[in-house]
């Protein structure tokens, strides 16, 4: 098992870039099953949740290619509806495809994602959202299977703005018969994104960012080239860990309107910056302030950006509360940071962080991405040297982040 060893007390300085979005690669890459024929996908991040969706194309039959971040998907000879319990078991995401398979072939069937480290993960609302549209589903010794005559369209009303929900249902709609109209549609960035993918591969999904998606079913689709936007996390990570360090940094290939509420909290926290197109220059303040912070559903700020917040605000001056409003059980990480002298208690979803000057470096456990990822920002700042397990979690989701950190400065190893 790897484990990352961080010398902490290094300022970030330099210049590095922001790699392709996770979140959007994944149900973009599951789109493209909808069309037989090939799609060439740039700009996808070589991260392990990208090589399990891989494998899940692979298993129902297309072929891929990889050659960096290029990807070239050939879905035309698909011959599988299935989702193999291990590979769904390796990504809880992976449902995504559901979506897709149900969409080609008006049937799949697939394993209950279970609960994960951050909670539990139901899919009650994209279920709602298939049966709506003339999906029939049935639960079996713990597999989903789902099966239409055919998928007709009509409106659906999400009781919750899920992102994969939304991601599900638009998929399933693609190659239907009439219009179905996503109410409370979730309005994350990479939702538009898929969007976009979408259209440019013949279909007609419109509304996608804001609350109300509406897809006209099409007969075809045709093979498409798409560029995946950045990774707006990936990006909120590396200029959290730049303030953490009191460093000054130049970050390449963002997209500002989708970090803006990231920006904004970082600003309250004291750091400034200047934005010209895709580029930032960063620069943090020698101690940063406390925030207050609630997670919310886009454009409110991100339930993945949380932990990464928590350990910038250990080290600020003053006492800062966070609110987690997405996910019931988001702070398990906490545990860790207390390891290495953070001054944290957690209320039911509420986390209160007493700022200290100093962390110390400590053997801890990543328990889940972005947790993780905590961690390692507050192994950057920590006096002494920090060791990261179970660091397969970060590299889940984060491509060549000790690379980008060591070259802007820190002192991270792999073992
Ligand atoms: C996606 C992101 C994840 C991010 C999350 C919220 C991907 C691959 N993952 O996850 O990084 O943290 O959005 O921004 O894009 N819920 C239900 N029933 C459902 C579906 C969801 O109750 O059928 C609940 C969940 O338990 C959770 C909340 O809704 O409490 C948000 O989940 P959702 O938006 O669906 O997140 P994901 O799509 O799983």
């Amino acid at each position: 098992m790897s484990s990352y060893i961080i010398e902490g007390g290094k300022k970030l300085q330099g210049e590095t870039y922001v790699s392709g979005s996770k979140n959007a690669s994944l149900p973009i890459m599951a789109a493209t099953i909808l069309n037989k024929g090939i799609s060439k996908l740039y700009n996808v991040p070589n991260i392990h949740d990208t090589q399990m969706m891989i494998e899940i194309l692979k298993n129902l039959g297309c072929k891929v290619k990889r050659n960096g971040n290029k990807l070239i998907i050939d879905s035309s000879k698909v011959n599988n509806y299935e989702i193999p319990e291990n590979l769904m078991r390796e990504m809880r995401s992976s449902v995504i495809i559901a979506g897709s398979i149900l969409g080609r072939y008006k049937k799949a069937s697939f394993s209950y994602p279970g609960g994960c480290d951050i909670g539990a993960r139901p899919i009650d609302l994209h279920i709602k959202g298939f049966e709506k549209i003339g999906i029939k589903t049935q639960e079996e010794h713990g597999r989903i299977n789902c099966f239409a005559d055919e998928i007709i369209g009509d409106e659906i009303n999400l009781d919750f703005p899920s992102v994969g929900a939304t991601e599900n249902i638009i998929l399933a709609s693609i190659l239907q018969k009439g219009v179905t109209t996503i109410v409370n549609a979730a309005m994350e960035p990479e939702i538009e994104d898929l969007q976009k993918f979408l259209n440019r591969m013949g279909a007609k999904v419109e509304g996608a960012g804001s609350n109300i998606i509406k897809i006209t079913g099409v007969q075809q689709l045709k093979d498409v080239s798409y560029n995946i936007m950045p990774d707006r996390i990936e990006a909120g990570t590396i200029l959290c860990a730049t303030a953490i360090t009191g460093g000054k940094i130049k970050l390449k290939q963002i997209n500002p309107i989708h970090i803006a509420p990231i920006l904004d909290k970082l600003r309250e926290a004291g750091c400034s910056f200047e934005i010209k197109k895709d580029i930032i220059n960063f620069e943090a303040p020698k101690r940063l302030n406390a925030v207050d912070i609630r997670t919310t559903p886009y454009p409110g700020f991100p339930t993945d950006m949380q932990a990464i917040f928590a350990s910038l605000l250990c080290v600020a001056s003053g006492t800062s509360v966070i609110v987690e409003n997405i996910f019931e059980n988001r702070f398990k990480y906490t545990q860790e940071l207390q390891r290495m002298g953070a001054k944290i208690k957690i209320e039911g979803r509420t986390a209160i962080i007493k700022g200290s000057r100093k962390l110390y470096g400590a053997e801890v456990k990543a328990t889940d991405l972005r947790g993780g990822a905590s961690l390692v920002l507050a192994g950057l700042v920590a006096k002494g040297k920090t060791k990261i397990e179970d660091i397969k979690y970060i590299l889940r989701g984060y491509e060549k982040l000790d690379e980008k950190l060591n070259s802007l400065g820190a002192n991270i190893k792999i073992i």
